[in-house]
């Protein structure tokens, strides 16, 4: 099998790369990816230089790029991870997001098109399906109601699959999978944003009141559903990917807070950082996310295998233990994020 890995140097993508390294060593990997703030190639260091696996840096959008890439690799399967996967900084600026979340995809969809991929998973998100109240789930059938830029563009991004696959036969699957956590995640995502915080005694800035709730996939079996899919998902199909594990901010928080002072030698409580801060996101911030993912249980015979709190362990553990890494992913432009977004804090 010859793989393309599209923003394979973010969090999702080096995890999905290391477990396919592992789970299929017998196949070749090119890892394309334009290297913006959230992708880093220290992600990788320890696969880098397994028998099968290349780098190639460039841009998705980029259809000259784009089109040298195919000419050369002739992928069999892509898997498109590339994005701009921030609410918040969808907020702030939309421009990059509709640049590669929505006009990257199409390039590359042209791309897989020319050159006759036999497979295209399109990474999506559960943010495509909007807000929910306390109760209900969202299906595959559940209408596309984004409410902020990110959402909008993957979205977007999603429908122009949609017609690929139906205009040109595109062999493509879609996934849409709940939030991520585990190693290697940006810092500005909730967990490591807590982790960071609370490790140098800063605030730990908790949007509005901190009842929003969101379902919590540990990364790895993300990865497992994905590889699934890949490689037995019907062509032209939606698969929602969730963690069965639904939480408001504040509880996971406060078990951050909990893991966190049982790690440390001189006993502190970090919950006493706790600040509930003006939400950023306003109106646009979804309430509540829960998905059925009774397809991918049935087809696929996939289920969640790690638990929050064993998911918890190990997030904060690895975060304990590579801190090194999290500083070396900080430059100057995520002090002017933070500062934008938090005001100042
Ligand atoms: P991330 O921000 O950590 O990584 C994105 C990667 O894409 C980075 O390596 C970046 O350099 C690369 N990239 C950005 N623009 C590019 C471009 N124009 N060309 C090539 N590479 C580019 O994101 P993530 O959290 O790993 O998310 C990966 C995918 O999964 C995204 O498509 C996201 O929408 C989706 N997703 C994420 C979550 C989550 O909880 N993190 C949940 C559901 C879906
Ligand atoms: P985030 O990790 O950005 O993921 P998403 O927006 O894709 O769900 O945020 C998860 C939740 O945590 C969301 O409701 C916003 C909230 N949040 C905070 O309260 N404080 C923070 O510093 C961050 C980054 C997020």
């Amino acid at each position: 099998m010859k793989l393309l890995v599209t923003g394979g140097a973010g969090f999702i993508g080096s995890n999905f790369i290391r477990h396919i390294l592992t789970t299929h060593p017998d196949w070749r990997v090119v890892n394309f990816d334009k290297l913006t703030y959230a992708g880093n190639l220290e992600n990788l260091r320890d696969v880098e230089s397994s028998d099968g696996y290349s780098f190639v840096q460039g841009d998705i959008a980029d259809r000259e790029a784009v089109a040298q890439l195919f000419s050369d690799l002739k992928p069999q399967a892509v898997v498109n991870f590339a994005a701009e996967s921030h609410v918040d900084r969808s907020i702030l600026d939309a421009s990059a997001f509709i640049e590669t979340n929505i006009k990257g995809t199409q390039v590359l969809l042209e791309a897989a098109r020319e050159y006759a991929v036999e497979r295209f998973v399109q990474i999506s998100t559960d943010e495509v399906y909007g807000t929910l109240g306390e109760e209900g789930a969202f299906t595959e059938h559940s209408p596309l109601v984004p409410n902020n830029p990110y959402a909008a563009s993957k979205a977007a991004a999603d429908l122009v699959c949609r017609s690929y696959w139906k205009a040109y036969g595109v062999p493509l699957v879609i996934t849409r999978s709940s939030n991520n956590y585990g190693p290697y995640q940006f810092p500005e995502k909730l967990l490591p944003v807590m982790i960071r915080n609370a490790l140098n005694g800063k605030e730990l800035p908790v949007y509005g009141e901190g009842k929003q709730v969101r379902d919590w996939l540990y990364v790895e079996d993300n990865c497992r559903a994905l590889d699934l899919v890949l490689l037995k998902g019907r062509t032209g199909e939606v698969y929602n990917i969730g963690g069965d594990c639904e939480r408001r901010n504040i509880e996971i928080v406060n078990l951050i807070c909990d893991i966190l002072a049982a790690r440390v030698d001189e006993p502190r409580s970090f919950k006493e950082l706790i600040t509930f801060i003006k939400d950023p996101r306003g109106a646009a911030h979804d309430f509540r996310y829960a998905l059925d993912c009774s397809k991918l249980q049935s087809e696929l015979d996939w289920k969640p295998s790690v638990d929050l709190e064993e998911g918890l362990e190990r997030t904060v553990d690895w975060y304990l233990g590579n801190q090194q890494w999290v500083e070396s992913v900080i430059t100057g432009e995520y002090q002017e994020y933070y500062q934008k977004v938090y005001g100042g804090r």
